[in-house]
């Protein structure tokens, strides 16, 4: 069959990593981008705090202000605007990331590896009784769907060993000691743990794996599944 557009490149694929704070997200998704690159692939890695736009300041001004809003924020002042506000505002986020970095590059051909998939968010929403858990499922749905999803399951505590430090966020701002971070943790695994029951995630016990293992098993994955070779 030939092509009926000969102009139009193979569309990217798009890769993302969810588990606890602590659990590996950011070490494999850099990883992966790293070898995807060397291995002669088109690949962007996303972040939190990606806000360049190729070619365009205006919107690349604009989407860092809005990550300036929703990131760069003292404890009183996310206190003052509440639950609902900030559910919203990392919508609004996510929103434009999609829209103007991932969506672009996908068209383009170029893969993309989302370190910050805003599952957590759902996760940690899910464990808070003021906003529902419809809502924050709804201001998401319009996300453009991962080819595929790696789960890195660990428990709290063994994060914990391999952080060593966390944030007040990363409690939920339930307190500063270690317990409070592995009870939060352990709740926002729960949570994770029941999204996963529903199906398409590649999950994986890293409990137990160094750097190097838990990459070689992705890479294999994103051969078998997605027919990248790295
Ligand atoms: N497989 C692993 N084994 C041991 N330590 C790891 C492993 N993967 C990551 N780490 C370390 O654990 C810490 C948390 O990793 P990071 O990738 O930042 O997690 P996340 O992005 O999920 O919060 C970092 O210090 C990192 O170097
Ligand atoms: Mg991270």
């Amino acid at each position: 069959m030939t092509n009926p557009h000969p102009a139009t490149p193979a569309r990217g694929r798009e890769i993302t990593v969810v588990g606890i704070d602590g659990a590996g997200k950011s070490t494999l998704a850099a990883r992966l981008h790293q070898a995807l690159n060397d291995a002669g692939h088109d690949a962007i890695l996303v972040g939190k705090h990606s806000t360049e736009m190729p070619m365009d300041t205006e919107l690349s001004a604009y989407v860092d202000r809005l990550n300036a809003l929703v990131y760069r924020r003292d404890a009183r002042v996310a206190q003052a605007c509440g639950d609902h506000y900030w559910l919203l505002a990392l919508a609004a986020w996510y929103t434009l990331q999609d829209k103007l970095v991932i969506q672009p590059a996908l068209a383009a051909g170029t893969h993309v590896i989302l370190d910050n998939a805003h599952h957590k968010i759902l996760a940690r929403y899910a464990v808070n009784p003021k906003v529902s858990t419809e809502l924050a499922e709804q201001v998401f749905a319009h996300l453009t769907e991962p080819d595929l999803t790696f789960f890195l399951r660990i428990s709290a505590r063994d994060a914990l060993a391999r952080k060593g430090e966390f944030s007040s966020l990363e409690t939920g701002h339930t307190g500063a000691g270690d317990e409070d971070f592995i009870h939060y943790q352990d709740i926002v695994l729960e949570k994770l743990r029941e999204h996963e029951q529903r199906g398409g995630w590649l999950s994986l016990d890293v409990t137990d794996m160094d750097r190097d293992t838990v990459f070689t098993t992705a890479a294999d994955a994103l051969t078998d599944r997605l027919q990248l070779t790295l």
